[in-house]
């Protein structure tokens, strides 16, 4: 064994202890989870909401594309017949700086705003985010970068996504963009929680059937990365294997829809949501890790990263966490066989599912020379996490030639 793969081991070795020993002190956290309005007229009864709250002045944040389309209008008509006085800051983009986010504060606090209401993808409400809790407590964002900086919650908090996916409307974390170095800054705490979810299905008839795919297979990813993870509990993992059932029923549906079940769409918002309650408890795993490493280097969307790997990262598991695998298969009506021939007929219908979806590995999607760093920065990630996942690499070279058959 040489020095640097025996390093490994004995910092692989820590690693491991320090995810069981977090085990019960994630497991007794009060994560804080939004109320939840989720029906085909969710935006009627989100305002209705508001009104006896006693809410004026909201602020409505979302990005510029998002405010063209048709859908938005959708927000702003039910605002009509009301004294609601709302004001819309739409400058969110991809993978939003610290200088949209200033941009964000200055606007909420020229409104006097009371509320923030953020419609659209995980940017959207990544932003507002971090933008409510700075202008209400009269805090510079860069401040609040890291894990529970946040002291104090912001205005009354409502996020409304378009987009079946990321959950961010039930997690504990918002990413930024530094400008400067241009890394990605999570901001981690219970404070930026929003306090209402609302889950309106009509907002996603319209996505664009890649949209669709790549945000639906991130829901699974989180979903299937919890059941997986060392810190699930029974509660959790019945979430999660409903969830699992869910999503394959109903994305491909989604994704293949062209009258645009409200039905199929309302299914599929609610998955995703639930995921993002579980891994919000759980973590995520080597799956996220590789995939925020494919969006750092290459701009590859998210969801897409995600249902790339995600087969590969389940064929690696299935010696370590056979028997957790079988249960997953099970939720989705796989039931002939022993567990380890279940565990392998559930990757198998993964990669099926990709297929279905017109998700696939293509030549020239990364390049081989970025590996050494990609590896490292992952590995880097799963420590600080720390991420608590049912088996590790034996070396960063094994994660370096993991990556390499994935795309090769
Ligand atoms: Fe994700």
């Amino acid at each position: 064994m040489s020095i640097s793969t025996c390093h490994f081991t004995v910092k692989k070795q820590v690693f491991i202890g320090y995810a069981k020993l977090m085990k019960p002190i994630f497991n007794r956290l009060q994560f804080p989870t939004p109320e939840v309005i989720a029906n085909n007229q969710a935006l009627a009864d989100m305002v209705e909401q508001l009104q006896l709250k006693g809410i004026k002045r909201p602020m409505i944040i979302t990005d510029n594309v998002f405010s063209t389309l048709p859908a938005f209008q959708l927000l702003l008509d039910v605002f009509e017949l009301t004294d609601i006085e709302y004001s819309v800051f739409d400058e969110v983009v991809p993978d939003p700086d610290f200088l949209v986010i200033d941009k964000g504060i200055n606007a909420c606090k020229a409104h006097n705003f009371d509320a923030v209401i953020a419609i659209g993808g995980g940017s959207s409400i990544d932003a507002a985010k971090v933008i409510n809790t700075c202008a209400f407590n009269d805090v510079k964002a860069r401040k609040v970068v890291g894990m529970f900086k946040i002291k104090h919650k912001g205005a009354y908090f409502v996020a409304i996504p378009t987009t079946s996916g990321t959950g961010s409307e039930t997690t504990i974390v918002s990413v930024m963009t530094d400008e400067n170095d241009h890394q990605k800054k999570p901001v981690v705490s219970m404070k930026i929680v929003p306090d209402m979810a609302v889950l309106d299905p009509r907002l996603m008839v319209g996505l664009p059937p890649h949209i669709t795919a790549a945000t639906g297979m991130d829901a699974l990813t989180h979903a299937m990365e919890s059941y997986l993870s060392l810190y699930s509990t029974p509660e959790l993992d019945k979430l999660n294997l409903i969830t699992i059932r869910d999503i394959f029923s109903y994305l491909p549906a989604c994704y293949g829809d062209q009258s645009g079940s409200l039905e199929h769409r309302l299914k599929m918002a609610e998955a995703s949501h639930n995921a993002g309650v579980s891994f919000t408890q759980t973590s995520v795993g080597w799956v996220h890790g590789i995939a925020h490493q494919l969006g750092a280097f290459y701009k590859m969307p998210h969801g897409l990263a995600n249902a790339l790997v995600l087969p590969h990262v389940l064929k690696f598991y299935v010696p370590a966490a056979t028997k957790r695998m079988a249960e997953m298969a099970d939720a989705i009506g796989i039931t002939q066989g022993s567990d380890l021939q279940k565990a392998n007929q559930l990757v198998d219908r993964v990669s099926a599912l990709c297929i279905e979806l017109n998700i696939e590995v293509k030549p020239g999607m990364i390049k081989f020379m970025d590996l050494k760093v990609m590896s490292k920065n992952i590995i880097n990630e799963a420590y600080m996490s720390p991420y608590p996942v049912p088996r590790y690499f034996e070396s960063q070279h094994a994660l370096e030639g993991f990556i390499y058959t994935i795309f090769k």
